[in-house]
């Protein structure tokens, strides 16, 4: 007999989200499936309301699907409920959103929002030493200064320094997996691709995944190994990047392409060279140290 498959890090089986009903249904997430590697940036692409939004919520188990299952490691989890259940996924799979003013509770300084997302998961083990350096250690991967920033409310940030602030969060406990949901759209383009090198990076050093969802092609373009193609809630296209933006096979994938040089300057520029060519290949995270590196619990 053959060996049983090499689970995927993450998989998504036939999900499916439907709001409201009868003639009111709207199928958001419609039977979706697909897998993420350790290590490998998988891109979803999609116009705005193609269902995204609710495939990373589904995804993060902030929302229940209608049906369908998740998968980490070959272990179905769709069934789990409650934050108390649902920590240990959480630990593993990790989000960031849009709009990091949202996601930010106003009455917190940058230093009790890192801290609480320790306590919340694996903090209670840390020595108050080992929490300080893992805090100063994200804040750094993201390029901010941990003296000027963990001091700081909310509204004293940039909208670009609290979308970072919140990627260090979700770095704060070493996931396996990081589910960036529109997370470089309110940045401006160098700031972008400071990010988007940034995960690049990530993947490089701890073979963290990334699922990276955004409108936009030619960030999907200079970011991810694959690319899905969501179009009203279905995965129309999905496959390597070259073979889906070099010879695209649904037409929506094709409009897409079309709308990029209008869009982006830079994302034309990175469409027409290979990924790293267009911006440079600088790291822009510092050396984790000691202690606090992903490998640990990754
Ligand atoms: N909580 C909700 N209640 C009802 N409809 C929703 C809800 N969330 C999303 N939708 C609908 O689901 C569809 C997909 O939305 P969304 O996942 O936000 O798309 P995207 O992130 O790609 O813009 C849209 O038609 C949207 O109006
Ligand atoms: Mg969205």
């Amino acid at each position: 007999m053959s060996l049983a498959p090499q689970s995927a890090l993450l998989e998504a089986r036939e999900l499916t989200r439907v709001f409201g009903q009868g003639s009111q249904a709207v199928r958001a997430v419609d039977r979706v499936s697909f897998t993420v590697q350790p290590g490998e940036i998988v891109s979803i692409v999609g116009e705005s309301g193609s269902g995204k939004s609710t495939l990373a919520r589904l995804l993060l188990r902030l929302l229940e699907p209608t049906s369908g299952q998740i998968f980490l490691d070959g272990q179905d989890i769709t069934k789990l409920r409650g934050a108390r259940a649902l920590r240990p996924y959480w630990r593993r799979v990790q989000g960031v959103f849009q709009d990091p003013f949202a996601a930010f509770n106003q009455f917190y300084s940058v230093g009790r929002v890192l801290m609480k997302t320790l306590d919340l998961l694996d903090g209670a083990k840390l020595s108050r030493e080992e929490r300080q350096d893992r805090m100063e250690t994200v804040l750094r991967n993201v390029g901010l200064d941990p003296v000027d920033v963990l001091p700081k409310w909310p509204h004293q940030l940039s909208g670009g320094q609290l979308q970072r602030v919140m990627i260090a969060r979700a770095l704060m406990v070493e996931p396996a997996i990081l589910i960036a949901d529109e997370a470089t759209s309110m940045l401006d383009a160098s700031l972008r691709v400071t990010i988007l090198n940034l995960l690049r990076d990530l993947r490089d050093r701890y073979r963290m995944s990334i699922l990276f969802i955004t409108h936009d092609i030619g960030q999907a373009y200079y970011v991810s190994d694959r690319i899905l193609v969501m179009y009203r809630g279905e995965l129309v296209e999905q496959g390597p990047v070259e073979t889906v933006l070099g010879a695209p096979q649904h037409p929506y994938t094709r409009q897409l392409m079309a709308d990029v040089p209008r869009l982006h300057g830079w994302g034309a520029v990175s469409m027409a060279e290979p990924a790293g060519a267009a911006i440079g290949t600088g790291s822009v995270v510092a050396a984790p140290s000691q202690g606090a590196g992903h490998a640990g619990l990754a």
